[in-house]
């Protein structure tokens, strides 16, 4: 048995040994306390293919046109046909696809893309993620009765519900059964490669674990080829909404399998520092002119994570910082300004929302991108 596997088999054996009688808190003092009941309702906002966990409400296809319109259409499109940043997320069904269930652009090879609604099967999964994640920039922000609203207005953009339609929890499983590809989910294929490159169909959701005369070794097949390494640009300039977890350097190449690793991580982005020089005047210099300056202000785009909309040499959603840099040379006010408030209509059809920051954290990223934005 493998060490992993019997400290697992202890912990397993300890945990029923003392669980039964102990709370968690008891197993080991001093160490966490349990999450509170509404602690874990906050958490336990999931809603289930079966509607399991859905809540109780309703919302028409009229009011969800408005609230999509002010919320959503700015990056989907007035009508979910933006492939701007994510695939659309209507078009492609049909009245067929309604009646037997199985969407038939998606065997269509000459159709271009795939909607949201050609591939899901589970109108909860709609509503889940709006409920969850949606909008980009404010998730959680919609009322029970807004996710309802503009459930049913992406429902009714697909041709599934008529325009005068109210969703509610009460005929939610009615409309699962005109889901135009309710009947096409299939774990028939691996993620990736499929079955077109060498022959793999086993589905990934499948495996079950090994427990003795497993492989040797992990034999590698496939790598992401060069080309698409810097596909979404620079991974080290980007950064998670949670947690400061920057990505690799993708602008240089994967280090081979044998290489040394660095001793210590170097951040990747950093300028080699230049030696300070006494200068005779001694004079403080204007923070973000130094190294200092463009330190914090780098800090600062990772703390407020608006490294996940722009990219220091690349558009990302918003536009590169080189490029407002350029545009913006000595504008420290002006750049302040709409880093606070907000901007639209500048760089493209998608809005920057205000921004949480203080004045002076404004300022200090504004004289850094009014000096050019160094690295
Ligand atoms: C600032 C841009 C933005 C706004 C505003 C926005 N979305 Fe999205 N939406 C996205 C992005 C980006 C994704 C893909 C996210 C991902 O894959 O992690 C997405 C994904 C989705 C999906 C999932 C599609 C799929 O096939 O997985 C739905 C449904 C959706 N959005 C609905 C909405 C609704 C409803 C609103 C308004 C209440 C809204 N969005 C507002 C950017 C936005
Ligand atoms: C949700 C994505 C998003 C986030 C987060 C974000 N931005 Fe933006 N930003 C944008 C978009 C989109 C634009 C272009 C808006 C326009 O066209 O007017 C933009 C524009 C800008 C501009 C140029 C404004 C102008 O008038 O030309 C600056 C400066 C800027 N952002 C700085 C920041 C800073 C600093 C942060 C973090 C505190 C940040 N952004 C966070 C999306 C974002």
């Amino acid at each position: 048995m493998s060490r992993f596997l019997e400290t697992l088999c202890m912990t397993a054996l300890l945990v029923t040994v003392t669980g039964a009688s102990a709370q968690s808190a008891g197993s080991y003092p001093g160490v966490g306390r349990d999450a509170t009941p509404k602690e874990v309702a906050a958490w336990d906002i999931d809603v289930r293919a079966d509607f399991k966990g859905l809540p109780a409400g309703s919302g028409t296809v009229a009011q969800g046109q408005d609230i999509w319109e002010a919320k959503c259409a700015a990056c989907h499109g007035f009508f979910g046909e933006s492939g701007e940043v994510f695939s659309p997320l209507a078009g492609g069904v049909t009245k067929e696809d309604i009646k037997t269930g199985k969407v038939a652009n998606l065997t269509n090879t000459t159709f271009p893309g795939r909607t949201t609604f050609m591939k899901v099967a589970t109108l909860s999964t709609i509503w889940d993620y709006i409920n969850r994640a949606m909008p980009w920039t404010a998730p959680k922000s919609l009322t029970t009765g807004e996710v309802y609203a503009v459930t049913a207005f992406l429902l009714n953009l697909n041709g599934i519900v008529p325009d005068d339609f109210s969703l509610s929890d009460t005929n939610i499983r009615e409309v699962q059964q005109r889901m135009p590809n309710r009947n096409g989910m299939t774990t028939e294929h691996a993620l990736w490669p499929g079955k077109e490159f060498h022959g793999v169909n086993k589905p990934d959701t499948k495996n079950v674990a090994c427990m003795k005369d497993c492989a040797p070794a992990v034999k590698v097949t496939s790598l992401l080829p060069d080309f698409a390494r810097n596909a979404h640009g620079n991974l080290a300039e980007q950064n998670r909404l949670i947690g400061a977890q920057h990505g690799v350097d993708t602008t240089r190449p994967e280090r081979a399998a044998g290489d040394a690793v660095p001793a210590t991580a170097t951040p990747v982005a950093t300028a080699p520092q230049a030696k300070p020089t006494q200068s005779k005047l001694a004079e403080p210099k204007p923070a973000a002119s130094s190294n200092a300056g463009s330190k914090a202000a780098l800090a600062l785009l990772g703390k407020y994570n608006c490294t996940v909309c722009h990219g220091l040499d690349k558009k990302i959603v918003g536009p590169a910082y080189s490029d407002v840099a350029k545009k913006y040379a000595g504008q420290v006010d002006y750049v302040a300004k709409k880093i606070k408030a907000g901007s639209a209509g500048v760089w493209g059809p998608i809005p920057m929302p205000p921004q949480p920051l203080s004045e002076a954290e404004a300022m200090q990223i504004a004289v850094w991108l009014a000096n050019g934005a160094a690295k």
